[in-house]
């Protein structure tokens, strides 16, 4: 049964989330809220939009998909899970994730709200069959340590492991992030038949070229700039490591993992009724006097 896979573009994160369906049932990958950091307003259009498709089209959400704990974007899941009943995936490695988060942002690790945030921790082998769609899950360790791609097919949903070509290869500095292990990645996404499809989680194109949602597995491995199939491990990682040192933190990286390491609720309100999202400061210098 040929899977139909329809992409929709969130253009304020540069985020690609797909439903994927056959057979009248449907997988969503990576679905986004709407957010304004600077009015702290929080919508659904985008996911709704989503909601409407399946509805178009006649179609059943069988698992709404995480490829992993995005830092820039805010996961849509809960809402889609509140509004269809279909379940939460995501790797397992998203409690080494929350490990690390819950403390920055004042929450114990253990925290039923973060422990029963995802219906579904998969790992490397796993086979979830999602209606008439079985999907292989792919550990695809290096961006994070939960990052997964999700195979079905010909088409392999690989969040943010690789971007289009002309882009490269996501970035490894985040805890849990290791250069060697995406490179280890990559060369398994590589070493996949050359028309398999690998469906993008974003893409960030130049003026003048039309954003991409997939890129095939021989051009990817044919023309990656940062790592093509011919690149050898120690450059890529020294590359990869000089152009992490350069980035700035992602713009959305705190609002993004208060929400995604909960599965995409919002942080319980607090007196008043009001929720908050946390900024955990790093005081440097001078400015430790002011506390
Ligand atoms: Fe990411």
């Amino acid at each position: 049964m040929a899977l139909a896979v329809q992409s929709f573009f969130h253009a304020p994160t540069g985020t690609w989330s797909h439903v994927a369906h056959a057979g009248g049932d449907a997988v969503v990958v990576d679905p986004v809220l709407d957010f304004d950091a600077a009015s702290g307003r929080i919508g659904t259009d985008s996911a709704r939009v989503l909601l409407e498709y399946l509805s178009q089209q006649g179609l059943r959400l069988r698992h709404v998909l995480e490829t992993h704990a995005h830092a820039d974007h805010l996961s849509a899941a809960a809402f889609l899970r509140i509004r269809t009943g279909a379940p939460v995936a995501i790797g397992s490695g998203i409690r080494s994730v929350q490990a690390h988060f819950a403390p920055l942002f004042g929450w114990d690790p253990g925290d039923a709200a973060l422990h029963d945030a995802f219906d579904t921790l998969l790992g490397d082998g796993d086979v979830l069959q999602a209606g008439a769609l079985r999907i292989e899950v792919m550990a695809l360790p290096g961006h994070t340590a939960d990052s997964l791609g999700y195979r079905i097919g010909d088409n392999v949903f690989v969040g943010d492991t690789l971007f289009a070509p002309d882009i490269g290869t996501a970035r490894c500095d985040f805890p849990g992030g290791d250069c060697q292990a995406l490179y280890r990645s990559i060369h398994r996404l590589h070493s996949l038949p050359g028309d398999t499809l690998l469906w993008l989680c974003h893409d960030y194109p130049p003026a003048g070229r039309e954003r991409r949602a997939s890129v095939s597995v021989a051009e990817s491995a044919r023309d990656n700039r940062m790592l093509a199939a011919d690149t050898p491990e120690e450059a890529f990682v020294a590359a990869r490591r000089a152009r992490d040192a350069g980035l700035p933190a992602p713009q959305l990286l705190y609002p993004a993992l208060q929400v995604n390491i909960r599965g995409g609720r919002l942080p319980p309100a607090e007196a008043g009724g009001r929720r908050y999202l946390r900024t955990p400061l790093r005081v440097e210098g001078d400015a430790d006097g002011l506390g």
